[in-house]
């Protein structure tokens, strides 16, 4: 039997490092209002001229080191990002580019801030169905070009990130199961409500911007995260007390102790890195994965179940033993 299993991590986080005290100067604000609602104490920007590929591919170059693997090895490379480079190509296609690598599929998945899970389910199955043997898995974000920095209520609360895993096939269990869930009939709690085909016009209230009713998008992500988690575990037959780790989605504090509590998890065995980069949608799991396996919390063969919520809304989730 194949399975796909995690055998490389690797992060990136742009230099440009924006704290709320730094907010406090050009917006109605406070380090301690941030703190208290969100648990965020600084965000990285990405530079001019940075784009989401860039992210990417300082993460994709951690992941392939630490798999001890060659770019010519990936035989598909699958990007999830909200923040394309370009309306097209794939943002996969030029980090491919940028990776020195051709021929080998490359293609974005956009499930906001699930899309690093809908795309570790993409590439599990594509691996274990035989489609290849090594896949480049990435979540990379820069949300800060999407955001409305006169907005407070949004502003504060997002980052620009990657984070990527090198799966690999394996006759050991690794990825042990993947979940994933869709209702679009809330899409105007949590949107940019524009594009290519709605069109563009920067002159509408909000531009193309983030907009957000918070409360709302707070109650469905806790109640998302507790049903998934529980389908996930009900689905494998593990308990809650058989887990070493969650990693959630990092979006906010309040949402991750919300969903730690409804899941019975103590939160020294829940990963929280959204204090030191905020919100980076896509990229935030394999950021906060890569940053747990590299300070050595998260050790080969526990057990972990990542988590995700984002607009759509889309929810989901990845059982797998590190
Ligand atoms: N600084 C200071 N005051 C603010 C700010 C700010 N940045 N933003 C809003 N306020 C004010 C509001 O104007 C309001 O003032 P008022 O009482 O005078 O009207 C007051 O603070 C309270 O506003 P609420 O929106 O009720 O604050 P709440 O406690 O709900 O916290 C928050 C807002 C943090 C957005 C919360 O709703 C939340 O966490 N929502 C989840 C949304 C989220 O995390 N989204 C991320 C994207 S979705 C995802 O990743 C899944």
């Amino acid at each position: 039997m194949t399975y796909s299993r995690i055998t490389g991590t690797g992060s990136y986080l742009p230099e440009k490092v924006v704290t709320n005290h730094d907010l406090e100067k050009t917006m109605e604000t406070s380090d301690q209002w941030i703190r208290d609602r969100t648990g965020i104490k600084r965000r990285h920007i990405a530079a001019d001229g940075e784009t989401t590929s860039d992210l990417a591919v300082h993460a994709a170059e951690q992941a392939i080191d630490a798999a001890g693997i060659k770019v010519d090895d990936i035989d598909l490379i699958v990007v999830a990002t909200t923040t394309p480079d370009k309306i097209f190509p794939a943002t996969a296609c030029t980090v491919q580019r940028k990776l020195g690598s051709s021929g080998c599929g490359a293609f974005d998945v956009q499930a906001v801030c699930s899309g690093f899970v809908y795309a570790l389910d993409v590439a599990d199955r594509h691996i274990r169905t035989g489609g290849g043997k090594t896949v480049l898995v990435i979540g990379a974000e820069t949300l800060s070009r999407i955001v409305d920095w006169e907005d407070r209520t949004t502003a504060v609360l997002f980052g620009d990130g990657a984070g990527a895993v090198i799966l690999q096939a394996t006759d050991e269990q690794g990825i042990i199961s993947t979940h994933i869930h869709s209702d679009g009939r809330h899409e105007e709690l949590l949107h940019v409500p524009q594009g290519a085909s709605q069109g563009y016009d920067q002159t509408r209230a909000g531009g193309a911007y983030i907009q957000m009713n918070g409360n709302a998008v707070f109650r469905k992500a806790v109640g998302a995260l507790d049903s998934i988690s529980r389908e996930t575990l009900a689905g494998n037959n593990v308990a809650h007390g058989d887990l070493d780790w969650l990693v959630p989605h990092q979006a906010n504090m309040r949402i991750i102790t919300a969903a730690a509590n409804k899941l019975r998890m103590p939160l020294e065995r829940v990963i929280v890195t959204v204090d030191e980069h905020a919100n980076t949608s896509a990229a935030s799991i394999p950021l906060a994965l890569d940053i747990a396996v590299r300070d050595g919390r998260i050790k080969r063969g526990q057990l972990v179940l990542l988590g995700a919520f984002g607009a759509g809304f889309t929810w989901g989730s990845a059982l797998l033993r590190y």
